[in-house]
């Protein structure tokens, strides 16, 4: 074994150990010197480049819908995870160690110790805006996501210097543009002056309090279309039960995006330099909602005549139905101008990869 310098850091060249190698480890050396190591199979040769560099990742919200998807993606990429979530036993049944060799989960007061020596975090946290609205839910709609973003925050700026994540990426949603039939939003547009567009721009501020020296990306994200989850295996149903037809004037937009685009653009934003300040989470694409149940009543085999009422709507997705039913049309020029490549621009293709 032997230890030499690689080109982003120093590579510890293992030739015993074949499997389960490129994970980067934290050391510590002369009491709370910290240095990192690489560990890599072969010579020096075979070090990561930088943009193949293995990342530790803290990821808030890893156990909800979206979080998932982005820890087995990083997963698969053998990055290094560490999970912080407010339940260990629902993060350990959800990522079993089995599948998850080397993941780490961590409970609130062990955050600290995630965050310092990340080299990256990932800020998905929030509770669910798909329940009923009474005050206590609005209050912690709001609060949950301050409150755990503020303390991500707190936890990045107090890291000591050399084990500070370089990366912040935040997750904020499009609701912070307001609602509107006519207008089209993008990055620079102003917030709106409903409930929504308040949360999130209370959000935004506590992320934007980290660090001058952290690459912050605010993604704004629509609604996200994906088989386990969110808001389209709520509204499947009702369109079973229905004839997927409009919902109310289906004038309304709808602006989403296919969950594993959004997870792409994240896992693209933890590691391009180019990925900052507010990115939209939107497909190209966005369709009026009488097109999105027209849509969707044909990939499932419903003839889309019979209106489905808002009510039904309401019922499963409680007040937050509001984000579908209540939407606004929001374009990611950011996204276009960083090249990203979408996999699903139109939302046909969306509800066919995904319902097939
Ligand atoms: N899905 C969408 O269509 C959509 C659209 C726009 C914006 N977003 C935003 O994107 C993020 C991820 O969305 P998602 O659909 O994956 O959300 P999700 O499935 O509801 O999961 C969110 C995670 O947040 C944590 N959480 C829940 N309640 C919390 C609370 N009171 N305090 C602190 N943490 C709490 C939970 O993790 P633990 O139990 O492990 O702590 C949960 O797994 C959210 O912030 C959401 O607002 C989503």
């Amino acid at each position: 074994m032997e230890l030499c310098r690689g080109p982003t850091a120093f590579a510890w060249t293992n030739s015993i150990s074949s499997t389960a190698l490129q994970v980067p480890r934290n050391l510590f050396a002369g009491g709370s010197k910290r240095i990192t190591v690489w560990c890599v199979n072969g010579d020096i040769d075979s070090a990561p480049s930088p943009k193949e560099s293995k990342m530790i990742v803290s990821v808030t919200g890893a156990t909800g819908f979206v979080g998932k998807r982005l820890v087995q993606r990083l997963h698969a990429d053998r990055h290094q995870i560490r999970v912080l979530t407010r339940s260990r036993s629902k993060a350990q049944s959800i990522f079993p160690v089995k599948e998850f060799p080397g993941i780490v989960i961590a409970e609130e007061p062990e955050w600290r110790n995630c965050i310092e020596g990340s080299t990256a975090v990932a800020n998905l946290a929030g509770t669910p805006i798909s329940t009923r609205w009474s005050p206590e839910i609005k209050k912690d709609i709001k609060q949950s996501r301050i409150r755990v973003t503020s303390k991500v925050v707190e936890l990045i700026n107090n890291s000591q210097d050399d084990a500070r994540p370089k990366v912040l990426i935040s997750a904020t949603a499009v609701g912070y543009y307001g609602t509107s039939e006519t207008r089209v939003f993008d990055e620079q547009s102003p917030s709106g002056n409903d409930y929504l567009a308040e949360v999130c721009r209370e959000w935004e501020a506590a992320a934007l309090k980290v660090n001058d020296d952290v690459r912050l990306a605010l993604i704004r994200i629509g609604v996200v279309l994906g088989k386990d989850g969110g808001a389209l295996a709520k509204m499947i149903p009702i369109f079973m039960m229905f004839a997927g037809g409009p919902l109310g004037s289906g004038k309304q937009w709808f602006s989403w995006i296919h969950l594993d685009d959004l997870v792409d653009m994240i896992y693209e934003a933890l590691s391009n330099p180019s990925y900052k300040g507010v990115i939209n989470g939107t497909a190209p694409n966005p369709v009026r909602l009488g097109e999105m149940c027209e849509q969707l009543g044909s990939v499932l085999g419903r003839p889309s005549w019979l209106p489905v009422p808002e009510i039904a709507l309401k019922a499963v997705l409680g007040d937050g139905a509001a984000v579908v039913l209540d939407g606004q049309k929001v374009v990611p020029t950011k996204a276009k101008e960083l090249g990203f490549p979408f996999k699903y621009r139109y939302v046909k293709d969306a509800l066919k990869a995904i319902l097939s």
